[in-house]
């Protein structure tokens, strides 16, 4: 049997893939559930702390919702609002959070502050975007995947641009899934080294296959999904002019979308900036499931919640 209680959800890479596929199904199950108006409130009195260092739309919302849609209750917490923005250190931030809450959240910027709350709190953590990685967003588009496509094991998927906490967290997923992985990327902005080694050796263990590439068409060659994103991502803002520069050969559009399957699906995480890494025609076109992935979120995210706390 699976033993997910009491686990923190840092990364995917921290789960093994029968894990993994066990939230997917969780998710599908929960989002059946929620369509067809079953009441499901398994953390009822429960609370989660939802710990925002950055903007965020969709996670905040569908974390806030998933929640109180199991029959608990979830608190904003701005770090800027909280002592931690005055300097309260993250040990003493877990400690006290974790005599209220049974959960907690966190978007911060360095991944190590994630890791520091999760090594002192006493609930479980749950890694809400770092610098390194974001999960959550992962676990939501292999759902969206799983549905739209049946299976993942097999599947290309090509990711095209920043080699950023996106790459990194799909990259894992897919070498954990069976998947054949794709990246391309400008000099100076491929995914980090690390991160590839694992997926490597995941991929190895797991059936799964890692292309770190240059060239964005052969990446897409054949590819089931194009997945893209920012080119600058939250905190690297004053870099926009140089990256709009660098990744000028890295839009996803039609020509490029051109290499990939027939029956595509478009992929991203949201926000999108339209006319630069994807043009309108792609993400507002017919193979675009970027609402979808949007929607999973809760699903995704509610499964999580679910099986560990
Ligand atoms: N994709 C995503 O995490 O969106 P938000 O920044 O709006 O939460
Ligand atoms: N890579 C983006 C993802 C936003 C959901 C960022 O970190 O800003």
């Amino acid at each position: 049997a699976l033993q997910l209680k009491g686990r923190d959800f840092l990364g995917l890479v921290d789960y093994h893939p029968d894990e993994i596929r066990y939230l997917l199904d969780l998710a599908i199950e929960l989002k059946r559930k929620q369509k067809s108006g079953e009441i499901y409130q398994p953390l009822k009195g429960k609370s989660l702390g939802m710990i925002f260092e950055k903007s965020s739309t969709r996670t905040r919302i569908s974390f806030e919702v998933g929640m109180y849609q199991l029959g608990g209750q979830a608190l904003f917490l701005s770090k800027n609002d909280i002592q931690m923005g005055r300097g309260e250190t993250i040990r003493d931030t877990a400690q006290t959070m974790s005599r209220y809450l049974d959960g907690i959240i966190i978007r911060t910027f360095g991944h190590r502050n994630v890791v520091e709350l999760a090594r002192s709190a006493t609930v479980p953590v749950i890694n809400a975007l770092s610098d390194q990685s974001h999960p959550c967003q992962a676990l939501a588009d292999y759902q969206t995947i799983l549905e739209k496509k049946g299976k993942l094991e097999g599947l290309k998927i090509a990711y095209i641009g920043d080699g950023n906490n996106m790459v990194h967290s799909l990259m894992i997923g897919a070498s954990k899934l069976g998947m054949h992985f794709a990246s391309a990327s400008p000099e100076g902005y491929e995914p980090d080294a690390e991160q590839v080694r694992l997926a490597r050796e995941f991929a190895n263990e797991f059936g799964g296959k890692v292309d770190i590439l240059r060239d964005a068409r052969e990446a897409a060659e054949g590819a089931d999904v194009i997945y893209t994103d920012v080119w600058a991502s939250m905190g690297f803002e004053e870099e926009q002019k140089e990256r709009e520069r660098a990744f000028k050969d890295y839009q996803v559009n039609e020509q490029l979308a051109g290499h990939a399957k027939g029956d595509y699906l478009f992929m991203h995480c949201l926000p999108a900036h339209r006319g630069e890494e994807v043009s309108e025609g792609v993400i507002d076109g017919p193979h675009s499931v970027v609402f979808d992935e949007a929607e999973n979120r809760l699903h995704a995210q509610k499964a999580i919640m679910a099986a560990i706390m």
